[in-house]
């Protein structure tokens, strides 16, 4: 079996759904349940033998190490993060708890647990750490997209927390031969993203008639992939990554910020046309830009490409049609998420127009 941490959340969720729908090899899913978790996203496996979730944090020495020897997991599969670049600028702290000492304590547990394993299990043993292109910085409009060989510059909170994470797991390669894996993957989309990020929240708003709060010009470019993408990377990576190797994950798919929105508007439109006839554009709102809001992300998605022979299987046309009739046909969802803790959050963030 493997162990999935922070699967209650959008890209962790996403994976579980997947890994289940093509194998029946168990899931255990540790997650503490934050804000950004949530079991609805799961509901489809509601009483199904294979996923076994357990509530807890990845910080937790006693219960991981509990859950380790208990299991025995063959693989790890760390997605468990506080993840909104926006909340990081609020407030830290918990990027920092989570994302690095979680992420060491789990470490700590893990290395304690591999090093009891049989030779065998213990050469195929994996520790897959899923992190993020934003740990590299920001590039210039000409600049060549982020290689695996670029300096970690990062420039959020999030961005750093994440930075950390990753360093510890290549130390744990370098220095006690655990056999890691890492992926820093581009913007992801699609079903079951929490609707704070800025793709289900034009939606969202936009159904509601709320403002489209675009942050500065909206020219700050990202790099959108499909989750379901981002899911089949991390499979063919655990299934056949070079041990204490990092992968990019990318779309080859960069998009202004304002062109994302301009498009879900459009979809809606077609989709779900407002009542008084006029296009869901209207609702577009020009705000304050973030402090220190990186201009472009974008990801050579070259390497896994040539030696695990990946490539996303939607372009943004077909995913990101995808997403808006997702949305659209699970609004028992959203109104599900939208929770006291959510409202608290878009009013502290937007005001009285978000
Ligand atoms: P998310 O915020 O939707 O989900 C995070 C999950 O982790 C939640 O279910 C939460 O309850 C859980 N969690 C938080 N702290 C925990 C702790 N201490 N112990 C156990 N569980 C905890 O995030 P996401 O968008 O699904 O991202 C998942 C991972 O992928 C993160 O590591 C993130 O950095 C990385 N990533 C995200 C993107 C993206 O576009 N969303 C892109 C690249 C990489
Ligand atoms: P986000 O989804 O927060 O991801 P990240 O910051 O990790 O890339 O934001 C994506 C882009 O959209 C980013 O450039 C910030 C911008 N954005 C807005 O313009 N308005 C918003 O309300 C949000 C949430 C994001």
């Amino acid at each position: 079996m493997i162990l999935v941490t922070g699967a209650a959340g959008f890209i962790g969720a996403n994976f579980v759904l997947d890994w289940l729908a093509q194998s029946d090899e168990p899931v255990v899913n540790l997650d503490k349940l934050t804000y950004a978790g949530n079991l609805q996203s799961l509901a489809s496996l509601q009483g199904d033998p294979r996923h076994h979730f357990v509530h807890g944090d990845i910080g937790d020495r006693a219960l991981v190490d509990r859950l380790l020897a208990e299991h025995q997991p063959r693989a790890i599969v760390n997605f468990a993060a506080e993840s909104h670049v926006d909340r990081s600028i609020h407030g830290p702290e918990d990027f920092i708890q989570t994302n690095v000492v979680g992420t060491f304590h789990l470490l700590e547990s893990v290395r304690a647990y591999w090093s009891g394993l049989d030779e065998t299990a213990k050469a195929a043993f994996r520790f897959l750490h899923v992190s993020t292109d934003e740990v590299y910085g920001t590039l210039g409009a000409t600049d060549p997209a982020f290689t695996e060989n670029n300096p970690y510059e990062p420039n959020s909170p999030y961005s750093a927390s994440k930075a950390a994470s990753d360093h510890l797991v290549r130390a744990y390669h370098h220095t006690y031969g655990l056999p890691v894996l890492t992926t820093n993957c581009s913007n992801n989309y699609g079903p079951f993203h929490f609707p704070e990020k800025l793709i289900p929240l034009m939606i969202v708003n936009a159904l509601a008639g709320k403002p489209l709060p675009v942050y500065g010009d909206g020219m700050q470019i990202r790099d959108w992939l499909f989750v379901k993408d981002h899911c089949s990377a991390i499979r063919r990576v655990l299934e056949a990554g070079q041990p204490g190797e990092t992968y990019n994950v990318g779309g080859w798919n960069e998009k202004p910020n304002i062109e994302i929105v301009r498009t879900v508007c459009a979809l809606l439109d077609e989709m779900s046309p407002r009542a008084d006839g006029k296009g869901y554009a209207e609702q577009v709102t020009y705000v304050k830009d973030r402090p220190g809001h990186d201009r472009r992300y974008a990801i050579d998605a070259t390497k896994i490409h040539r030696e695990l022979g990946w490539k996303p299987a939607e372009t943004f046309e077909t995913g990101i049609r995808k997403t808006v009739r997702w949305y659209l046909d699970n609004q028992a969802w959203v109104q599900q998420v939208q929770s006291g803790e959510y409202r608290q959050w878009i009013d502290r963030q937007y005001g009285a127009k978000g």
